[in-house]
């Protein structure tokens, strides 16, 4: 329990280090890998070079100990994150030396601003926000281990690699100890880690599972990058190095991105590579369900799965409309406005701006909130939220 004391004062202290919270976890990151280089094998150095892990650790402490008297408001923030955790293998040792090292990274930020009081204050409310995240993760661990599942990564077979388009490739991946693999949810993902040739460091990477559940093998379907790109080490490492027979190390599948069961009626929206997760939740629906999938890319060379999900939808009796890019221009409200019907559940993933513009869409096609479900790839916004 913290006392009103520590409580107040972390409460009155939140603006300040808002002001300098991205100075502040710059610094932190920085002596972190100093002390602690091996961390670089779980922290994703693209997210890092764009300063997008700073900005979400900043952000995310800092919110949390705006409700550090009653944490329940942010507990769906912290599941999310502590899906990704787990997935990377975060273990509570982990959580002693990023907040050793936030406290000097405030302390040297703030200088002699940083009183002992301020400082024991955040030691102990940092203790609090860590120890929800540590019970959190290994309920998770304890759930991924369940039904015949592992807890951290575990090697693989690719059984088959299969190019969808000159972009996309797929990967069959069955368990090398022949195990029966655990029920996973339609738009989960797992995690692939590996050391790419030339890389100093293990890299991590998110992959959303791309076909319904099954017991035998998990599929993910993986777009090249840019060779230069650093998101792209483990795809093109993927693309280029691994091939048929190969091994690879994944984590038990993890995500909150699911299609929720209900009787409404579906649209998915899908932009580019996004079309993994709902191309999942599509193939994973029952007859009976009005389903609409607005499948747009940049052009009939690069969309990824169209015969199947144009056949799936057509056995649903449902509505496909490709959307090219290229030819069409940017998505708008007029061409998913003819899609929304009463009690529309909206599932839209791709890359960031069209994201944005089809929620802004949805908003202005009077879509509430609670029936608009999406998912940023790289690390969420979510905070947005608080
Ligand atoms: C991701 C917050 C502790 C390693 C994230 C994200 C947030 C976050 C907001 C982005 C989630 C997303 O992508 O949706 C926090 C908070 C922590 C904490 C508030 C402490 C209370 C830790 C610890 C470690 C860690 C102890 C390991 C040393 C990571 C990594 C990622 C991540 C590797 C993914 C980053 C990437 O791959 O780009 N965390 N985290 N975090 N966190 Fe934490």
């Amino acid at each position: 329990m913290l006392s009103q004391q520590t409580i107040d004062i972390v409460k009155s202290t939140v603006p300040v280090l808002e002001q300098h919270g991205v100075t502040i976890t710059k610094t932190f990151y920085q002596n972190m890998f100093n002390e602690h280089p091996e961390l670089l094998n779980i922290f994703n150095k693209a997210n890092q070079q764009r300063g997008r892990q700073q900005t979400a650790l900043a952000n995310t402490v800092l919110a949390a100990a705006k409700y550090i008297d009653n944490l329940e408001p942010i507990v769906p923030v912290v599941m999310q994150i502590a899906h990704k955790h787990r997935a990377l293998g975060i273990l509570p040792e982990h959580y002693s030396i990023v907040g050793e090292n936030l406290l000097k990274a405030i302390k040297e930020v703030l200088g002699d601003a940083a009183t002992d009081d301020i400082i024991g204050a955040w030691a102990n409310a940092y203790g609090v926000i860590a120890d929800v995240f540590i019970s959190v993760e290994e309920d998770l661990y304890q759930k991924a281990e369940a039904n015949g599942g592992w807890r951290l990564f575990k090697p693989f077979k690719v059984a088959k690699k299969l190019t969808e388009n000159p972009e996309i490739t797929s990967f069959y991946l069955v368990p090398e100890d022949g195990s029966t693999l655990p029920p996973f949810e339609p738009g989960q993902y797992i995690t692939v880690r590996a050391k790419a040739p030339g890389e100093e460091y293990i890299a991590n990477r998110h992959y959303t599972l791309s076909q319904p559940s099954n017991s035998n093998e998990f599929r993910i379907s993986v777009k090249r990058e840019d060779a230069c790109d650093p998101k792209g080490v483990i795809s093109n490492y993927l693309h280029n190095n691994v091939n048929e027979g190969d091994t690879i190390e994944v984590s038990a599948p993890a995500g909150l991105f699911t299609l929720e069961s209900s009787d409404n009626p579906v649209l998915f929206v899908s932009g580019g590579i996004g079309v993994t997760p709902l191309n999942t939740m599509l193939q994973s629906i029952e007859s009976g369900r009005d389903v609409t999938f607005v499948h747009t890319a940049r052009n009939e060379n690069v969309i990824a799965f169209q015969e199947q999900i144009e056949n799936k939808v057509s056995e649903l009796n449902g509505t496909y409309r490709a959307f090219y890019s290229d030819s069409e221009g940017y998505i708008t409200k007029e061409v998913l406005a003819p899609y929304v019907k009463e009690n529309t559940e909206l599932y839209v993933c791709g890359p960031t701006p069209f994201l944005e513009t089809v929620i802004s869409i949805a908003k202005d096609l009077n879509i509430p909130n609670e029936k608009i479900h999406y998912e940023f790839f790289g690390p969420a916004m979510t905070l947005k939220a608080l």
